[in-house]
C-alpha cells in the first residue's frame, strides 16, 4: 500500500486526505465488574481502522457494547486511544492536549442519544447555541444573535423556541437544538451516536431526514452510529458492521445490504424487526 509507483503518482491523482481517519485504534477500560485485586481489562476497541471523507456518511453498525461509542468518542477527541493513531486532515495527532481537542471541537461535533444531556436545563435555549460561539470567541455580539436565530431555522424550529428552556420542548425538538448547537461553530463532520434511539417512532423519521438535509446542505461529512442496520442503510453511503471491538464487514451501504459478507452482517440483517419508522422504508432518500 505505500509502496511509491512511479507511474501513477501525479498531482490529480492524489486525493484529499479524509477529514479524520483512525488508524488500528485499540481502546482498553478496567472492566466495571473488576475488584481491587482482580482489575479485569475489557477490550473495548480492538484494532479499528476508518477513514471518513468530505461530505460522505459512514454508518457504524453493531450490538450493544461492540465499541460503537468508544469508537466515537476517539473520533470526537473525548478518548484517548490505548493505541493506535488518529489523522485529523492527513496529520497525526500524538498527544491529546487542550489545544488540540479545541481544534478538533471546532471541526468535529457531536449528537448523543439523549439530547438532555447536552442541554443545560436551566440555559434558555438561545444561550445553549450562543454558548459555543463564546467559548472560541467568534463574531460580535451582533453577529452571534443572527448566528443563533439562523440556527434554530436551519434544524426547523420557530424563532420562538429561542426563548424556552429545554424542558419546556418535546424530546424531537430538543434533538433539533442539540443538532443546531453541533452546528454552531460549522464543523466539517457531525458524529451522531444513536441520536433517534430515545425518540418517540414517529419522530425518528423527521430527525433522520434533518441530518440528511443538513449533510447534503452543508457538504458535511456525518457518521452516523446505530445498532438498526435499516435505520444505518437508510442514511449512510458506506456500512462499518462492528463485532467485538473489529469492524468486520466495510463497504458501501446498498453493497453490504445486497450481499453481506460477513456471518454476523447477515445476523443483524435477520434480526429483530427494524426500527425504522415504516414510512421510510418506502421513501425515495432524497424526497424532502
Ligand atoms: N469507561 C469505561 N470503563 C469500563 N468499561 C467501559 C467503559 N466504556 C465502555 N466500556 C465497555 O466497553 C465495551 C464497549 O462499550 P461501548 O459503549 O463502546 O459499546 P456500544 O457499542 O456503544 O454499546 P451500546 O450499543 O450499548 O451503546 C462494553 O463492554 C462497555 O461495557
Ligand atoms: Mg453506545
Amino acid at each position: 500500500m505505500t509502496t511509491q509507483t512511479t507511474t501513477s503518482m501525479t498531482p490529480t491523482a492524489v486525493e484529499a486526505p479524509p477529514v479524520i481517519e483512525l488508524r488500528d485504534i485499540h481502546v482498553s477500560f478496567k472492566a466495571r465488574t473488576g475488584t481491587l485485586l482482580r482489575a479485569d481489562v475489557v477490550n473495548a476497541v480492538n484494532g479499528v481502522s476508518l477513514a471518513v471523507r468530505r461530505g460522505e456518511t459512514l454508518g457504524i453498525v453493531g450490538e450493544s457494547g461492540c465499541g460503537k461509542s468508544t469508537t466515537a468518542k476517539v473520533l470526537l477527541g473525548l478518548q484517548k486511544p490505548t493505541s493506535g493513531q488518529v489523522l485529523f486532515r492527513g496529520e497525526a495527532i500524538a498527544h491529546r492536549n487542550a489545544a488540540a481537542r479545541k481544534r478538533i471541537g471546532r471541526v468535529v461535533s457531536a449528537v448523543f442519544q439523549d439530547p438532555s444531556t447536552a442541554l443545560n436545563s436551566r440555559m434558555l435555549i438561545r444561550d445553549a447555541l450562543r454558548d459555543p460561539l463564546d467559548v472560541h470567541g467568534i463574531g460580535t455580539a451582533h453577529s452571534r444573535q443572527e448566528r443563533v436565530r439562523a440556527l434554530v431555522e436551519m434544524v426547523g424550529l420557530p424563532a420562538s423556541a429561542l426563548d424556552v428552556l429545554p424542558t419546556q420542548l418535546s424530546g424531537g425538538q430538543r434533538q433539533r437544538v442539540a443538532i443546531a448547537r453541533a452546528l454552531a461553530l460549522e464543523p466539517d463532520m457531525i458524529v451522531a451516536d444513536e441520536p433517534t434511539s430515545a425518540l418517540d417512532v414517529s419522530v425518528r423519521a423527521q430527525i433522520l431526514n434533518l441530518l440528511l438535509d443538513l449533510k447534503n446542505e452543508l457538504g458535511l461529512s456525518l457518521v452516523f452510529i446505530s445498532h438498526d442496520i435499516q435505520t444505518v442503510h437508510y442514511i449512510s453511503d458506506r456500512i462499518a458492521v462492528m463485532h467485538g471491538g473489529r469492524v468486520v464487514e466495510e463497504g458501501p451501504a446498498d453493497h453490504i445490504m445486497a450481499t453481506p459478507d460477513h456471518p454476523y452482517t447477515r445476523k443483524l440483517l435477520g434480526a429483530a424487526p427494524s426500527l425504522l419508522h415504516p414510512e421510510l422504508a418506502t421513501k425515495n432518500r432524497s424526497a424532502q
